[in-house]
């Protein structure tokens, strides 16, 4: 064989290697990305790192009245002259998904037609709960609501149907999920959350990352998550929004990270970070966080996108860089790929000068520039930017409303049924009342049609409020409604009372008004005056009371608890949640949703389930109103023989645990199957018992299953004294409800 015959071998190899990879092979987009970048010049380079918001590029910032407009040249100058890489969002209005195309085509023809190399424009939206700045979207309960549905299927589909509304748009790029952990209630951003555990958050995170990506987010119907806020947001100290959050390296490893390790192993191609700071560490200047742990240790490979204004937040709010420039160097040193800056070309110019200073060497974004053109090839945008017409007959079509109605009826969950009020039957005089009764923004909130999610007159005429709902169900003749209260001032107490005493029954529905981020910071976890007052108003009639909670908190109702007769969180249950209020209460549906997080009996004991046996003593106990995994059904579920396969198990044995869970009511329901594992004695305090799986099963009437749990190595570990995780010998117990038994580990 000669010189030129080896060589065509060689060749030929190469060729069948290439062929053999399928479109989004990793192989196939390594070497396009190569190729790219090797024609790219820095700025080209450096516009890739540069995400603006549409209003940047915007004549009409769009409302209702005043129909958002692009403005070509500054567009133009963006796309062309900057070489940007990203748009993101809407705020004050959603758009027909027609004009999302108009807009996506606009963009799309300048990057991909007008630039020299074509690189298409990623666009991000912040669809939280269902594609929410789309008019006409499926929105979903916000995720605090379906963590409480403890079914991870219901949560992948949301993820599925997300991804295709999203996509229909031609947005191919969602902010979701949000994977820190609710276990700070003051927290405004609580319901973007899936609850305060780090399993059952763990568990949903990645099922809505599969939703929303599926194994191949080149599918046309697919969309790129994104796991924010990357690290320890939602432990802000306050409970104020973007405040600081100190977090000892343990509690990091133990309660923060796993979600977004188990997001990433289900392959989030982005990470948003944290716009706050860790123990005085602005998470964006963190190369520690956003390199050392996220990269070396968590594996990610996709990019890191910094949140709102936050690397000039380094410089202005966090005071950690004396100038904006240095605020530029340390984000993109630490580890951030792409800077949401979101209203200028600052970034854009002080990091060419950092790189032509010799400051930001050119191999950090060559690194940068490559994770994020990966992820373009890996959506497929290369070769289709534009969006995807067909999509357009899918959107928000009745099979993806059953879902959401379904998710939305899991999610509600009973927490008080006194000599059995509830289901209410049809032919009662109903009374109802308060500032969440007849309203579709305060069981959406915030990211629904706008930011804040508060124009009521923007929300879709065709879905059902509480109050319509009810009347649905029971006859409008049957149903007076008055709302008594607003938020924080009375209308009409004693009217709302006198309508009470002429009825069978008052449903009272209290909560929040809709707010997004620090909007909704408050000062007081207790549920508003005015509302309490009502409440207590209408008990005091003797009328039976049901109580219904939309709210995207625990708000603290110690005072008017034990006089109603029954009280149902709804969380914010979106677009289907007055239906689905009006289901449970009427019977249609027998809830079976369980609280993800610890609901709090007073402001100042906000522990949260998996708390230290130190915490407790006879003096204070868990003080929960309702504890974290409660919540009722209108049948019985009884428990018996709970069964570990071994007594004594080592390290590399699975041990398998076995119990029988029976329907003893009369009627069909769905049970939440919750295994807890204790471990007795620990190096490190051990919590005093952490959930460890879970299962949802559906039961006839005396109908029983036996439910099987595997455990693991992984279970049994804790973050040790030198912040690794490890596992320890010693007596371990496994509880499910009030069933408990024992093993050892050798
Ligand atoms: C929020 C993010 C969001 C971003 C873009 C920020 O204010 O913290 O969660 O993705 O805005 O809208």
């Amino acid at each position: 064989m000669n010189f030129t015959q080896s060589l065509m071998i060689v060749v030929m190899s190469f060729m069948v290697l290439i062929s053999g990879c399928q479109k989004g092979d990793n192989l196939t987009i390594d070497i396009e990305v190569k190729k790219l970048i090797s024609q790219m010049t820095l700025e080209e380079k450096i516009g890739q790192m540069t995400q603006l918001t549409i209003d940047s590029v915007s004549k009409v910032k769009g409302t209702e009245s005043d129909l958002h407009q692009i403005d070509l040249a500054k567009l133009e100058e963006a796309i062309i002259e900057y070489h940007i890489s990203s748009i993101l969002n809407v705020y004050d209005a959603a758009y027909t998904l027609d004009y999302w195309h108009e807009i996506i085509n606009q963009i799309q023809d300048i990057a991909t037609k007008k630039t020299r190399l074509g690189i298409p424009i990623i666009y991000g939206i912040d669809a939280i709960h269902g594609a929410n700045y789309i008019v006409g979207a499926t929105i979903f309960p916000q995720s605090i609501g379906m963590a409480a549905t403890w079914n991870p299927e219901l949560v992948r589909k949301e993820g599925e149907i997300t991804a295709t509304e999203t996509r229909a748009s031609g947005v191919p790029w969602n902010f979701n999920p949000v994977l820190g952990l609710g276990r700070q209630p003051l927290w405004p951003r609580l319901f973007e959350t899936y609850g305060e555990d780090v399993y059952l958050a763990s568990v949903m995170g990645a099922e809505y990352v599969k939703g929303l990506q599926g194994n191949d987010i080149s599918n046309p119907e697919k969309v790129a998550a994104c796991a924010k806020h990357y690290v320890g947001y939602s432990f802000p100290l306050s409970g104020k929004d973007r405040t600081p959050a100190w977090i000892p390296e343990r509690m990091l490893r133990e309660l923060f990270l796993p979600t977004f390790k188990s997001a990433i192993e289900a392959g989030a191609a982005t990470v948003m970070v944290n716009s706050s700071e860790i123990n005085g560490i602005p998470v964006h200047s963190s190369y520690y966080l956003l390199t050392e742990v996220l990269r070396n240790e968590l594996g990610f490979d996709g990019f890191v996108v910094s949140d709102w204004n936050d690397i000039n937040n380094l410089y202005l709010r966090e005071k950690v860089a004396a100038t904006q420039k240095e605020a530029v160097k340390m984000a993109v040193m630490a580890g951030v790929d792409m800077s949401m800056v979101p209203y200028d070309f600052s970034f854009y110019e002080l990091l060419l000068e950092l790189v032509n200073e010799g400051v930001v060497p050119e191999w950090r974004i060559d690194e940068a520039v490559t994770r994020i053109l990966k992820v373009k090839f890996e959506l497929g945008l290369f070769e289709s930017p534009y969006p995807n017409v067909k999509l357009k007959k899918k959107f928000a079509c009745g099979k993806f409303r059953k879902v959401n109605l379904q998710a939305a009826r899991e999610a509600i969950t009973l927490l008080k049924n006194d000599s059995r009020l509830l289901p209410l039957s049809k032919d009662k005089k109903i009374f109802i009342t308060g500032p969440t009764a007849n309203s579709l923004s305060v069981m959406n909130s915030g990211w629904t049609i706008t930011w804040q999610g508060d124009q009521e007159d923007l929300y879709p005429k065709s879905k059902k409020t509480i109050l319509q709902a009810v009347e649905n169900k029971a006859g409008a003749k049957n149903v007076t409604y008055l709302p008594g209260v607003t938020f924080d001032k009375e209308i009409d107490i004693n009217a709302a009372v006198k309508a009470a005493r002429n009825s069978d029954v008052a449903i009272v529905c209290i909560g929040e008004n809709p707010y997004c981020e620090l909007i909704g910071n408050i000062d007081d976890l207790t549920m508003t005056q005015s509302q309490l007052k009502l409440a207590k108003a209408i008990e005091e009639t003797g009328v039976p009371v049901v109580l219904v909670l939309v709210e995207g908190r625990p708000r603290i109702i110690n005072g008017i608890v034990d006089d109603v007769d029954a009280i149902l969180m709804a969380y914010l249950p979106g677009m289907e949640g007055g239906s689905a209020v009006a289901d449970v209460l009427f019977g249609d549906f027998n809830p079976c949703g369980k609280l993800p997080i610890t609901y709090p009996g007073y402001t100042n004991s906000l522990m949260c389930y998996d708390y230290k046996n130190s915490e407790i003593s006879e003096i204070n106990d868990y003080d929960a109103q309702f504890p974290f995994g409660y919540g009722l059904s209108y049948t019985k579920f009884e428990y018996s023989d709970l069964k570990l396969d071994k007594a004594e198990i080592n390290e590399s044995d699975e041990l398998n645990v076995q119990v029988t869970v029976k329907n003893t009511g009369e009627i069909t329901g769905k049970e939440v199957v919750q295994l807890y594992v204790s471990d007795l004695v620990a190096s490190v305090t051990p919590s005093v018992k952490r959930l460890k799986r879970f299962s949802k099963i559906l039961l006839e009437p005396e109908e029983a299953k036996t439910v099987n749990f595997t455990l693991y190595k992984d279970d049994l570990s804790f973050i040790g004294r030198e912040n690794v995780r490890i596992v320890e010998p010693g007596e371990f117990v496994v509880s499910v409800a009030d069933l408990t038994a024992q093993f050892k580990l050798k």
